[in-house]
C-alpha cells in the first residue's frame, strides 16, 4: 500500500454513483471526493488539487472521459496528478486515453485487488514525485539565497575597498558617486538592462584604483604636474588593471576593463594602449564620458569648475573624436537625471 495512502485524496468521476469502485477502494482508507456527471466535472475538480483522479466512463461515455483527461492535463493543478480511466472496452480507448494524458486504463470489471494495487502504486509514485518536487524547490531556494548573499558580499567588499582608497584621496568620494550616477544614466540611455547598468556603475567606482600606487608628492601636488609626473600619473590605468585583472568575478572583470580603458579615446589618441572606436570596451567608453564630465564641472588647481551646460557642450563637441558618439547621445538624452544628480551632490571640491 502507498506510504501515504491513508492521507491521500482520490477524486472519483462517474455518471452514476460508482458503488463497486468505492467498495473496492475501501481497504486503502483514502479520502474520496465524488463528482457525479461529466458535464460538471471540470468545474467540480477545478483548481482543487488531489492525489489521484479515477474516471469511470461506462459505455460511450469514454469519449467524455478522454476529453476530461485532456482538460485536466492542461490545468497546472492537475498536470502531474495520476489519472486512471475505467472503461468497458479497454482495447478501444487505451491509445486515446494515454495520448490525452491518462497514466493507466483499466476495465470497469477489474478485480478489486488488481485495482487497489495499481492505485496504490500510482499514489506512491505521486507521493515520491511531490517529495522530489518539494526538495527541488527547497534546494533551488537555498541556492538562490546563497547566490544573492554572495553577490551582496561581493558588493560590500568593493565598497569597502573604495572606502580604503578614499583614505589616500579623501576628496574622491563624491567624484566616484557622481561618476557612478552618470554611468547609470548613460548605460540606461544606451538601452542596457538595469542589472548591466548597475554592474557597470559599481565597477566604475574602481576606475582610478590604480592611483593608490602613485606617490603622494604627485597625487597630492597642489600645482600643475611636470611632464615626468604626468607620465607617472598615467600609469594608474595599467596598475589599476593589474590590481583587478584575472578575477572570476564578473564585476571585477568589468572593473578591470574600465580601469585600463577609461582614458582611451574614440579617435585612438588616448592611453595606455591607443585603442580606437569599438576596440575600447563599452564600459570604458561609458565611464570616459562620465569621468571627463565630472572632472570638467569640478574645480582643479589649474581651473575653475565649469558650469554643467558648458561641460555638456564640450562632450557634444568632442563626440566622435574623444568620445563614443552613442555614449554622448545617451548622456544628453538623460540630461534631466544628470542635473538632479549634480544638484544632490555638488562638485565644489573633487578629484580627477
Ligand atoms: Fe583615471
Ligand atoms: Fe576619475
Amino acid at each position: 500500500m502507498a506510504r501515504d495512502a491513508g492521507t491521500a485524496l482520490i477524486a472519483l468521476v462517474a455518471d452514476v454513483p460508482p458503488l463497486a469502485l468505492i467498495q473496492a477502494l475501501a481497504p486503502l482508507a483514502c479520502a474520496t471526493r465524488l463528482v457525479l456527471g461529466f458535464a460538471d466535472a471540470s468545474a467540480a475538480l477545478g483548481a482543487q488539487p488531489c492525489d489521484l483522479i479515477l474516471i469511470e466512463a461506462a459505455g460511450t461515455a469514454h469519449a467524455q472521459g478522454i476529453d476530461l483527461i485532456a482538460w485536466l492535463r492542461a490545468m497546472p493543478e492537475h498536470a502531474r496528478s495520476p489519472i486512471v480511466l475505467l472503461a468497458d472496452d479497454v482495447a478501444a480507448v487505451r491509445y486515446a486515453a494515454v495520448a490525452a494524458g491518462a497514466n493507466d486504463v483499466m476495465a470497469r470489471t477489474v478485480e478489486p485487488l488488481d485495482l487497489i494495487t495499481r492505485v496504490a502504486n500510482l499514489l506512491e509514485l505521486a507521493f515520491l514525485r511531490r517529495k522530489a518536487d518539494h526538495q527541488a524547490r527547497a534546494m533551488s531556494r537555498t541556492l538562490e539565497q546563497a547566490v544573492a548573499e554572495a553577490a551582496l558580499r561581493e558588493r560590500e567588499i568593493i565598497r569597502r575597498l573604495m572606502l580604503a582608497a578614499e583614505f589616500r584621496d579623501d576628496q574622491a568620494g563624491d567624484h566616484l558617486t557622481r561618476v557612478a550616477g552618470c554611468t547609470i544614466a548613460i548605460a540606461e540611455g544606451l538601452g542596457l538592462s538595469e542589472q548591466e547598468a548597475n554592474d557597470i556603475a559599481l565597477a566604475s567606482t574602481m576606475h582610478d584604483i590604480g592611483k593608490i600606487s602613485i606617490p603622494d608628492a604627485i597625487l597630492m601636488k597642489p600645482g600643475l604636474l611636470t611632464e615626468a609626473e604626468r607620465e607617472e600619473m598615467k600609469q594608474h590605468a595599467l596598475r589599476g588593471y593589474r590590481m583587478l585583472n584575472d578575477s572570476p568575478s564578473h564585476l571585477l572583470q568589468i572593473a578591470s576593463d574600465i580601469a585600463l580603458t577609461h582614458h582611451e579615446r574614440w579617435d585612438g589618441q588616448g592611453y595606455p594602449q591607443g585603442l580606437r572606436g569599438t576596440e575600447i570596451p563599452l564600459a570604458g567608453r561609458i565611464v570616459a564620458v562620465a569621468d571627463v564630465f565630472d572632472a570638467l564641472i569640478s574645480e582643479r588647481v589649474y581651473k575653475k569648475a565649469w558650469p554643467p551646460e558648458q561641460a555638456r557642450r564640450h562632450l557634444e563637441a568632442h563626440a566622435g573624436s574623444h568620445f563614443d558618439p552613442d555614449c554622448v547621445a545617451a548622456f544628453v538624452s538623460r540630461w534631466s537625471d544628470i542635473t538632479v544628480l549634480i544638484a544632490e551632490r555638488p562638485s565644489d571640491t573633487s578629484a580627477a
